[in-house]
C-alpha cells in the first residue's frame, strides 16, 4: 500500500493549524491519506489542541524526518519577516514546498499561485492574478482582476485588494485593509488593519488609517 504524503509543517502555532486544516481538507477530498508533522522552535513536542498532528520537535528536527520520497514541506507563518527568515533556514534540505488552497476558497481562471503559499478558506482571487511564492492570502481576503501579489507578501482576513493593483514582495495588508484599483504597494510596505491606501505606498512604510498615511519607517516584527 502506498505511504500516506508526508508533510512537515513550519511552525505550530494557531496559523500553522490553520494552513494545516486546509491542506487536510482539500486532500481528504481528493481521497488522499496525509500525515502532518508540525515543527516549531517554540513549543514542546507532543500533540496540538486541533488534533491535526503533533510537534515532532523544533525546526532543526525537520532534517531527521525528511527522509522518504512523498515528504512536502507547509509554511505555517504568516508574517513577512518571519516566512523569510523561516523559509531561508530550511531551504538546503531540498524539498518542495506545498500550495495550500482550502476546498472552500474562491479561484478564477488564469490565476496562478507560487509554492508555499496559503489561500485560505473563503478567500477570493478572481481572475488574471499572479500570487508570488510564499503569498498569504487569509481568510475572506480578496485579490480582484490583474493583481500582481509578490512573493512572501500577506494579506490577512478581509483585506481587500481592487483590481490592477501591484503588491510588492514582503508587503503586508493587515486585517480589513483595502487597497483602491490600479494603486502600486512598495516593497515591505505595511498597511494597517482598517486602513484604506486611496493613493502608492512607498517601500518598507507602515501605513494606518483611512486615507491610509505613514506611521513610520517599517521595523520586521517577527511574530
Ligand atoms: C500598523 C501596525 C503594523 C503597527 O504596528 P506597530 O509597528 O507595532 O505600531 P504601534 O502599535 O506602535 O502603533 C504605532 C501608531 O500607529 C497607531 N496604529 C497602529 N495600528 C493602527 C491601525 N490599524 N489603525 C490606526 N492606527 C493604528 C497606534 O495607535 C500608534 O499611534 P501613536 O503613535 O499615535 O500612539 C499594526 O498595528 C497593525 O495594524 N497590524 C496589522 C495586524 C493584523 O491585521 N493582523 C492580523 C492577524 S490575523
Amino acid at each position: 500500500m502506498l505511504l500516506p504524503v508526508r508533510y512537515l509543517v513550519v511552525g505550530a502555532g494557531g496559523h500553522a493549524q490553520e494552513v494545516a486544516w486546509s491542506l487536510v481538507e482539500h486532500e481528504r477530498l481528493r481521497g488522499e491519506r496525509t500525515e502532518v508533522l508540525f515543527f516549531d522552535d517554540a513549543l514542546p513536542t507532543g500533540p496540538l489542541p486541533s488534533g491535526l498532528g503533533p510537534v515532532a520537535g523544533p525546526l532543526d528536527a525537520i532534517a531527521d524526518h525528511a527522509d522518504r520520497r512523498q515528504t512536502r514541506l507547509v509554511l505555517g507563518v504568516g508574517l513577512p519577516g518571519l516566512k523569510m527568515r523561516l523559509t531561508a533556514r530550511v531551504a538546503s534540505l531540498g524539498l518542495a514546498w506545498t500550495t495550500v488552497v482550502h476546498p472552500r476558497a474562491v479561484i478564477g481562471p488564469n490565476v496562478e499561485i507560487g509554492p508555499g503559499s496559503y489561500v485560505a478558506a473563503d478567500a477570493i482571487v478572481t481572475v488574471n492574478v499572479r500570487l508570488g511564492a510564499f503569498t498569504t492570502v487569509n481568510t475572506h481576503a480578496q485579490v480582484a482582476h490583474d493583481g500582481i501579489v509578490g512573493t512572501y507578501a500577506t494579506l490577512h482576513p478581509n483585506a481587500h485588494v481592487a483590481g490592477n493593483v501591484r503588491i510588492g514582495d514582503g508587503a503586508e495588508l493587515g486585517t480589513g485593509a483595502v487597497v483602491l484599483p490600479g494603486l502600486t504597494v512598495g516593497v515591505g510596505a505595511v498597511l494597517g488593519a482598517g486602513g484604506v491606501a486611496l493613493r502608492a505606498l512607498d517601500a518598507g512604510v507602515t501605513y494606518v488609517g483611512v486615507p491610509a498615511r505613514p506611521v513610520r519607517r517599517t521595523r520586521r516584527r517577527s511574530a
